[in-house]
């Protein structure tokens, strides 16, 4: 049953499949887990480099995996996972991209027998049983790190007129990175946030917003971007509107990405706050003890820093990979 299971996957499956690509049957047979992963998108570097180092992991963990990109869909995840399901995977891992309405596709998973893993993002549920536990970045203590970071920055200004371009709307990171961001800043009388637009952590989006943010909010003197692909789009707004990034308007951008560390050296961005996407490996760590009946811990959160242009190591920062 097992080797007809993990045959069939491969085969009928070949065209979502990455891991099981070239593997012979008599590979196949072997007790390999199956895992099936629903990537949420591919909306910015991070997912991208998010969707590799899964892929690479699970290749060097000899983990067939079964990888299917929604699109930015919440219905293609659930699509998606209701397929592993069905092919009887040992374990799904994903990152919902909003925080709600996993109930009935979880509860699925459990009748069948199916652990879950989150990755990346959380969910709001009424049975917390119904996943095994989360790996990803803590997005609140981000939301203080940024706000930490501006603190500083401005401890001698008069006002602070905050603009905050948001990820995508009831998103963990979205609701998390605000949070903690706002909840620094309350009770500081000189420090207002102005407007905030939800720039859907993609690039295009964070232009429009920017355009629509100076427009409104021409005083404003600090953008906090909920990610890097958003900020890149931003700062092309802001140079178009004839002001200097990083001077004119203070940047404080989450992700990371290569290109987010080259505009901090070039003095565009002040504060890149890190969030990292290269979590396959501790990933796939996590889905071997699940598959083994091991509990796991209920929270596994990434280990990440800030990068500022205070710090005298921006020139030897080591290649991002994202
Ligand atoms: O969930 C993590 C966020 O999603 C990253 O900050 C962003 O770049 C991605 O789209």
């Amino acid at each position: 049953m097992r080797r007809w299971r993990r045959v069939m996957a491969c085969s009928v499956l070949a065209l979502m499949l990455t891991g099981c690509a070239g593997q012979a049957p008599e590979q196949a047979e072997q007790e390999t887990l199956l895992l099936g992963f629903a990537q949420l998108g591919s909306e910015s570097g991070w997912r991208i480099g998010n969707s590799e180092s899964v892929k690479q992991a699970a290749e060097r963990a000899g983990v067939q995996l079964m990888f299917t990109n929604a699109q930015q869909s919440q219905e293609k995840q659930i699509k998606a996972i209701r397929s592993f399901i069905a092919y009887q995977v040992d374990v799904i891992a994903f990152p919902p991209i909003v925080e709600e309405g996993w109930d009935n596709v979880l509860a699925e998973a459990k009748a069948a027998g199916i652990p879950v893993l989150l990755v990346d993002r959380s969910i709001k549920i009424s049975d917390p049983g119904l996943y095994a536990g989360f790996i990803g970045s803590d997005f609140l203590e981000e939301g203080y790190k940024a706000a930490r970071f501006l603190l500083q920055k401005t401890e001698d200004w008069d006002e602070v007129r905050i603009v905050e371009i948001t990820g995508t709307v009831d998103s963990t990171p979205m609701v998390d990175r605000s949070r903690g961001f706002s909840e620094l800043l309350t009770g500081k009388e000189k420090y207002t946030i102005v407007g905030a637009i939800s720039g859907d952590f993609l690039r295009s989006k964070g232009k429009e917003c920017m355009r629509q943010l100076l427009k409104d909010y021409p005083d404003a003197n600090v953008l906090y971007s909920h990610n890097d692909a958003m900020t890149f789009g931003a700062i092309e707004a802001i140079e178009e509107a004839a002001l200097i990034p990083g001077k004119d308007i203070v940047i404080i951008t989450v992700d990371g990405e290569q290109e987010a560390i080259d505009l901090l050296i070039q003095g565009k961005i002040n504060c890149v706050v890190e969030c990292t996407p290269l979590i396959g490996d501790i990933v796939m760590d996590l889905v071997k003890k699940i598959a083994a009946g091991e509990t796991i811990p209920r929270i596994t959160y990434s280990i990440e820093r800030v990068f500022s242009e205070w710090d005298d190591d921006v020139m030897d920062i080591p290649a991002r990979g994202y």
